[in-house]
């Protein structure tokens, strides 16, 4: 198997580093952008450097580099995560603006009908944001703000990172131990 995963600049580093782990555990073909912005958040609120991420990856690109094999339709992948999701790149995919190779890389995996996992991650959210959430739902992107469910009981903040991570690799048919609602 072979993912896309992109970290941009909204609060929860944490999840796309998590997700780089487990996808490194089950040795899927990672191909890592990280944009200016998330490595600033990733400093900020984690002490994971850029050299361990790329350390869990096949291949690390810059997200100025438009030309990487992962901007053409004809570079075949399974789909493509953007964890967490800015409202800037969020906005940037839904309108087509193509100019950085997260957005273009997003644009490509959409037009030939892969599948686009957002971990969009804002609050409160405008009519604005509303709409492009809508318009991204519209156009095949699963839109997935990492809400906690709390029937789990979580007791770490990484119980409750976990849980959406489960959810997120369960889109693409990955599974990994999780709490599950079986009723009353
Ligand atoms: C510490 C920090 C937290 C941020 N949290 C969010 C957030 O939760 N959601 C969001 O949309 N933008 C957030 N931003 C702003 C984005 O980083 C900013 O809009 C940036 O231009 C996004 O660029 P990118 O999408 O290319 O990564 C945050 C910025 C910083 C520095």
């Amino acid at each position: 198997m072979r993912l896309t995963v992109a970290l941009t600049g909204a609060s929860g580093q944490i999840y796309g580093v998590r997700i780089l782990e487990e996808l490194n555990k089950k040795e899927v073909e990672t191909y890592l952008i990280i944009s200016r912005a998330a490595e600033i958040t990733l400093s900020v609120e984690t002490d994971t450097t850029l050299d361990y991420l790329q350390s869990l990856v096949k291949e690390f690109f810059r997200n100025e580099d438009i030309a990487a094999p992962i901007s053409s339709g004809s570079f075949e992948n399974d789909g493509m995560i953007i964890c967490p999701c800015s409202m800037k790149t969020a906005s940037s995919i839904a309108y087509g603006i193509t100019d950085t190779l997260i957005s273009r890389a997003a644009d490509v995996t959409l037009k030939e009908g892969r599948k686009l996992l957002l971990l969009v991650r804002e609050t409160p959210l405008h009519s604005g944001h509303l709409e492009t959430l809508l318009k991204l739902s519209r156009m095949g992107a699963v839109v997935m703000p990492p809400v906690p469910a709390f029937y789990t009981k979580p007791l770490t903040v990484d119980d409750i990172v976990m849980q959406t991570v489960a959810g997120v690799l369960e889109k693409f048919n990955i599974r990994i131990e999780r709490k599950r609602w079986e009723g009353l």
